[in-house]
């Protein structure tokens, strides 16, 4: 299987232990299920692989955007993780769970007066600014408030990830950040250290999403390490702290590589000790920003399969109860996953068929080309893998279909972290 928390017993499918059939009854369908004790695990991993490589002060820090809600954040506070945040939205949720935003660095290419003014507020850590402007209006907020605010800055080292194209942000035409190759970083540099009201705390890059490359992040690393000593024998200033981002990938598929997380630290953390020691650099703090995976394959979505389309001689399309609005990612990106039928584990999967969700768009596609039981039908259980990942956190109310609850798995038992929305819920908003 792709994740050790999914097994079979007498032909059904199990995640983290437990019967996927009972939950989808329990809790009905679709269903987003949260294997909290593989978030933690992953959470110590890194947090381990970080004081055992990088030492004292490194630290992991989970990248919000992947998935957001109150619990999450709980069990973010409990495993003395780190957060970035990148709107007031996931502040906010942050701040509701009793997060302590000292430790929440705030991300994001535009954010507005309002927002800069909230986070402070909020007693937001650090302002990751993406641009001199951003750093311009941090500025004018602190001086209002008589404070000094730490910030980093986002740049770009101009290293291409190889993935895809929406999802990488480390190239110098980026949206995102200030060019190194142009000068610009430089200039934002000088400026920021300028500047009476922020304390320049060092530099941050993020090379993009789901990314396998073998070397990407020693490269960046290395790119950013260069810049960092070259700053400090042109302007004298040696950044404290390193941020080097999030992006690596996870198993969505067999064909998927497996990253063990001690392992890819350790290979970045050699680059940086390295590349520190021929540029008579100490190690800074090194920070970095996992999302996918520390959640992603502690996520299963589970669906109920209703009609089975058979078009002879072109295709066949197997319609589950959900849609793009919980299952964006193949819309957005050509997503591969894993689909199983949770109810006939133990049949030989012989039908070949798109599934499909129940949007009204053709491109509501949850897979093509997968690989079912022939006797796929009406009220079997659908389980889609890894979806811990940018699922809920990019669930939508297209159609008005309301989005499924999130169900937490710990310790063989489970219950709620999110309710199912309502029909009300839909129209709260309106007036
Ligand atoms: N830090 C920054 C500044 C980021 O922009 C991101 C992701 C992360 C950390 C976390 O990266 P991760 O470890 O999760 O790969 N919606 C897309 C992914 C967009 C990622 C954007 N930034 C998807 O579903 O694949």
């Amino acid at each position: 299987m792709i994740c050790d928390n999914i097994t079979v017993k007498d032909g059904v499918l199990y995640f983290a232990g437990q019967n996927t059939l009972e939950l989808a009854k329990q809790y009905g369908t679709p269903l987003y299920l949260m294997d909290e004790d593989k978030v933690r695990e992953k959470c110590r991993a890194y947090k381990k692989a970080f004081e055992t490589h990088f030492g004292p002060g490194a630290q992991p820090l989970f990248a919000s955007k992947a998935n957001c809600f109150k619990r999450l954040y709980e069990i973010m506070t409990e495993e003395e993780m780190g957060i970035d945040v990148v709107s007031s939205g996931e502040i906010y949720v942050a701040k509701k769970a009793g997060f302590d935003l000292s430790h929440a660095y705030f991300h994001s290419n535009n954010k507005t007066d309002e927002d800069i003014a909230y986070a402070m507020d909020h007693g937001i850590g650090y302002f990751v600014a993406d641009n001199v402007e951003e750093v311009k209006a941090v500025e004018a907020e602190a001086a209002k408030r008589g404070i000094k605010q730490k910030l980093l800055l986002r740049l770009t080292p101009g290293i291409d990830p190889h993935t895809y194209e929406a999802i990488a942000t480390g190239k110098v035409d980026s949206k995102f950040g200030s060019a190194i190759e142009t000068g610009q970083a430089e200039e934002i540099v000088v400026y920021t250290l300028a500047q009476p009201h922020v304390e320049l705390m060092g530099y941050h890059c993020h090379v993009g999403s789901q990314v396998f490359g073998e070397d990407i992040f020693e490269r960046a690393a290395v790119v950013m390490l260069e810049f960092l000593a070259d700053m400090r024998d042109k302007h004298g200033f040696t950044a404290p702290v390193l941020d080097l981002g999030g992006g690596y990938g996870v198993r969505y598929t067999e064909d998927d590589p497996y990253l063990d997380i001690e392992t890819k630290v350790s290979e970045v953390a050699k680059a940086c000790k390295d590349a520190c020691e021929r540029l008579g650099l100490e190690l800074p703090e090194i920070h970095m920003e996992p999302g996918r995976s520390i959640v992603a394959d502690a996520g299963m979505t589970l669906y109920t399969v209703g009609t089975v389309k058979k078009i002879p001689g072109y295709k066949n399309y197997v319609s589950v109860d959900g849609s793009m609005a919980d299952h964006i990612r193949f819309a957005l990106y050509k997503s591969k996953y894993t689909c199983l039928l949770a109810n006939k584990m133990d049949e030989a999967c012989d039908f070949e068929a798109s599934v499909v969700g129940r949007a009204c768009e053709s491109g509501d596609i949850i897979q093509e080309h997968v690989m079912l039981p022939s006797s796929v039908g009406r009220y079997d259980t659908l389980a889609v893998c890894t979806t811990g990942a940018y699922h809920y956190s990019m669930a939508s109310n297209y159609n008005r279909l309301p989005k499924p609850p999130i169900v937490m798995l710990r310790g063989g038992e489970n219950y709620v972290a999110v309710r199912r929305e309502t029909f009300e819920d839909l129209c709260k908003n309106d007036v």
